[in-house]
């Protein structure tokens, strides 16, 4: 029995959130980026977490999910600038597991994460993103102790499908 997470990260926000995953995980487990997995069906259950880009999942991590042999057990995280629970980020992890839907998707989780000042500025002065980017300059400390906490709990919850 082998789990699997893989993470896509620009800025370390859904890697650190990765890692607290995996660190709690007590089976067999494996930790990559989506683009060093080779081999998906060698795995029970696939962890896969991204960071919301333009209210949806980055086109790597699309591509990652969509070549899942299907009746895969998966779960799916994100972090995001936007408000933890809100619709846009609800929106993208939905998505996600859209395009997941020849697999068996096990849960969802989301968090905040910090936004680069300069995704920020350069969107606060575009009429359809300034309403986004204005919220997501509160997202400066995430993910904090207490994401990560969720997050641990998250994949306890998830691993211990296997037993
Ligand atoms: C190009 C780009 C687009 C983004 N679009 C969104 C968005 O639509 N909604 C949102 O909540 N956050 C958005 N974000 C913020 C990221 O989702 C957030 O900062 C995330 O935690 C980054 O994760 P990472 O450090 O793993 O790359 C965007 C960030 C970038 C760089």
């Amino acid at each position: 029995m082998k789990i699997l997470v893989t993470y896509f990260t620009q800025t370390g926000n859904t890697e650190k959130v990765a890692r607290a995953m995996y660190g709690v995980i007590g089976a067999q487990k494996e930790i990559l980026p989506v683009d060093k997995v080779k081999d998906p069906s060698g795995y029970d259950i696939i962890i896969c977490g991204f960071p919301v880009h333009a209210h949806s999942v980055p086109v790597p991590v699309e591509h990652f999910i969509k070549q899942i042999p299907s009746g895969k057990k998966i779960a799916l995280f994100a972090t995001h600038g936007s408000l933890r629970g809100g619709e846009l980020a609800t929106t993208a992890i939905e998505h996600a597991a859209s395009l997941a839907s020849t697999l068996k998707v096990l849960g969802t989780f989301g968090c905040r994460g910090k936004v680069d000042s300069k995704i920020i500025e350069a969107l606060i002065s575009k009429p359809e993103h300034r309403a986004w980017a204005e919220t997501a300059k509160s997202a400066v400390s995430h993910p904090d102790e207490s994401d990560l906490e969720d997050a641990r709990h998250f994949a306890k919850k998830v691993a211990a499908i296997l037993t």
